[in-house]
């Protein structure tokens, strides 16, 4: 039997790098990424590329050009191919029933019209963007009643890498998910998309389920990882109210085996474009299906989220003498992680807006992120002057009365912070949302130190 044909819609930030993955470590395999957005396929093609991730140039370059392809010709990639990718994107629905809550399936019902409409013999459908449960039954249904000449298999193979480090996560997953109809041809289709992944990844990782759990197991995967986050940051107000260390908190649960050490690291609040989406999508199935009481449980991880960032801007606001009016802040760090320029529902969008509605001039610097990018999620389309874009740490903090660091880059580890201090209004404040910094020597330096789930000054001995 000749080696399946891979096609891919969507050249995101999983279809991008999980096809170059793929590409490269099969090289037997034809491998077509496409998508709509032509720039974007110009990016894949020529560079820089349109997802910055660590390690991922060195993966296309391996393979693109051989076996792996980026087009803008969707249909004529899809009627050569075996297997076709599906990776989307799936954002929450802004308008109409469910707004705010449910996913938004636009973009993966236009996907299953596009296949059928140009699909001829058998075709193997592979949801990997991340899609309400029971997804693969809307998908079969357009396919089937608007294909001519196709017959179809729909799976879920949803994907669990993580942005900064999706490379390593790609090359050694903890697990690949593959879920399908119970059926002989829905198992045999499963096996040809595990054999895929079995080049190499062992077989005991590849998990092989019915279509219902593994649509709903990357939900939920999404929803308890950020269910720590927001547990570890509920404690950290505590800590701060109490002089309890977050740090030392999570290090003395985390050494249970049960709980574990990961995920465990307080912050300004989560972001990224997932895990907000994911679990409201999650809350609105539940009470979809009748359930308010589980849909509640899940709604108050995001609302704890949304309530740590704001608290962030508020402490900042305090410690300032109650007033930011006319006062800089220089945030440093604008992705929603390090590693990567990816911006969506990152924290630092809340706190900036928060500190510009309360008058402050905001100076931001993040390595990787452009103006244009920062300008547009904190403004949208509007301008305003107390907004600002430096092109370095030191830039950003000239002339500021606090600094606040959003994003854990490891670049901001190495700056000459004395020089920073020097350069800044008196008191200097540093309010550090990822507790990153080493923060006695900066109180040595003459800075005011917050962090989160700190102590304002550390104590030693009980009084
Ligand atoms: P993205 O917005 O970066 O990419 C989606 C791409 O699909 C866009 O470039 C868009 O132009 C393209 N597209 C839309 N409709 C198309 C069509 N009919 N034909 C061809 N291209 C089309 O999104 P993303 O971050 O890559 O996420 C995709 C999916 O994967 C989402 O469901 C997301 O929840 C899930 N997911 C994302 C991550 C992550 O780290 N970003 C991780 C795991 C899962
Ligand atoms: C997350 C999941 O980790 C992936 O498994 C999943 O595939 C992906 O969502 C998805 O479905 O999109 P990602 O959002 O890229 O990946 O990054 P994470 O490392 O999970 O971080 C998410 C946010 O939580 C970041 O803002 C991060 O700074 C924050 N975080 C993470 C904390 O505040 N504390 C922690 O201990 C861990």
């Amino acid at each position: 039997m000749p080696p399946p044909r891979i096609c891919c819609l969507g050249a995101g930030y999983v279809g991008g790098p999980t096809m170059a993955m793929i590409a490269a470590k099969c090289p037997d395999l034809e491998v077509i990424v496409t998508d709509m957005n032509e720039a974007r396929i110009r990016a894949w093609n020529e560079g820089p590329l349109p997802v910055y991730e660590p390690g991922l140039e060195e993966v296309v370059k391996k393979a693109r050009g051989k076996n792996l392809r980026f087009t803008a010709d969707v249909k004529s990639a899809l009627q050569a191919a075996d297997i076709i990718f599906v990776c989307v994107g799936t954002p929450t629905k802004t308008h109409g029933v469910g707004a705010g809550r449910a996913a938004d399936l636009t973009y993966v019902e236009a996907a299953a019209r596009m296949i059928a409409e140009v699909a001829e013999g058998a075709k193997i459908i592979v949801e990997k963007s991340t899609i309400p449960v029971r997804t693969a039954s809307a998908m079969l249904t357009i396919l089937r009643s608007n294909s001519k000449n196709g017959t179809f298999q729909v799976l879920s193979n949803p994907e669990f890498l993580a942005e900064g480090t999706a490379v390593a996560d790609l090359e050694n997953p903890d697990r690949i998910l593959i879920g399908g109809e119970q059926t002989p041809e829905g198992r045999a289709a499963v096996e040809k998309v595990a054999a895929i992944y079995a080049r190499w990844i062992p077989r005991d990782r590849i998990l092989t389920t019915n279509l219902w759990s593994a649509e709903l197991s990357k939900l939920v995967a999404n929803a308890f990882l950020a269910q720590r986050i927001s547990s570890i940051n509920s404690i950290s107000a505590l800590c701060e109210a109490t002089g309890a260390d977050v740090e030392e908190v999570a290090r003395a649960i985390g050494r249970d085996s049960r709980i574990g050490p990961k995920f465990l690291k307080a912050s300004v609040g989560f972001g990224g474009s997932c895990f907000q989406k994911d679990i409201l999508n999650l809350v609105y199935l539940c009470e979809h299906f009748g359930l308010p009481e589980v849909a509640a449980f899940w709604e108050s991880v995001v609302k704890m989220n949304d309530w740590q960032k704001h608290r962030f801007s508020a402490r900042v606001v305090r410690e300032l003498f109650s007033t930011v009016r006319g006062k800089s802040i220089a945030v440093l760090g604008f992705a929603f992680k390090k590693d990567t320029n990816d911006t969506r529902e990152s924290a630092a969008i809340a706190v900036c807006r928060d500190l510009i509605k309360e008058g402050a001039r905001v100076v931001v610097y993040d390595p990787r992120v452009s103006p244009t990018q920062i300008c547009a999620e904190v403004l949208g389309s509007e301008k305003n002057p107390n907004l600002a874009v430096a092109t370095s740490a030191l830039e950003a903090c000239h002339g500021a009365h606090g600094v606040a660091v959003l994003t854990e880059w490891d670049e901001f580890k190495t700056l000459d912070f004395q020089k920073i201090h020097d350069g800044m209004q008196k008191p200097a404040f540093l309010f550090d949302g990822r507790n990153l910094l080493p923060h006695e020597n900066l109180r040595e330096m003459g800075f005011k130190v917050f962090a989160i789930g700190k102590p304002p000054v550390p104590s030693a001995a009980v009084s």
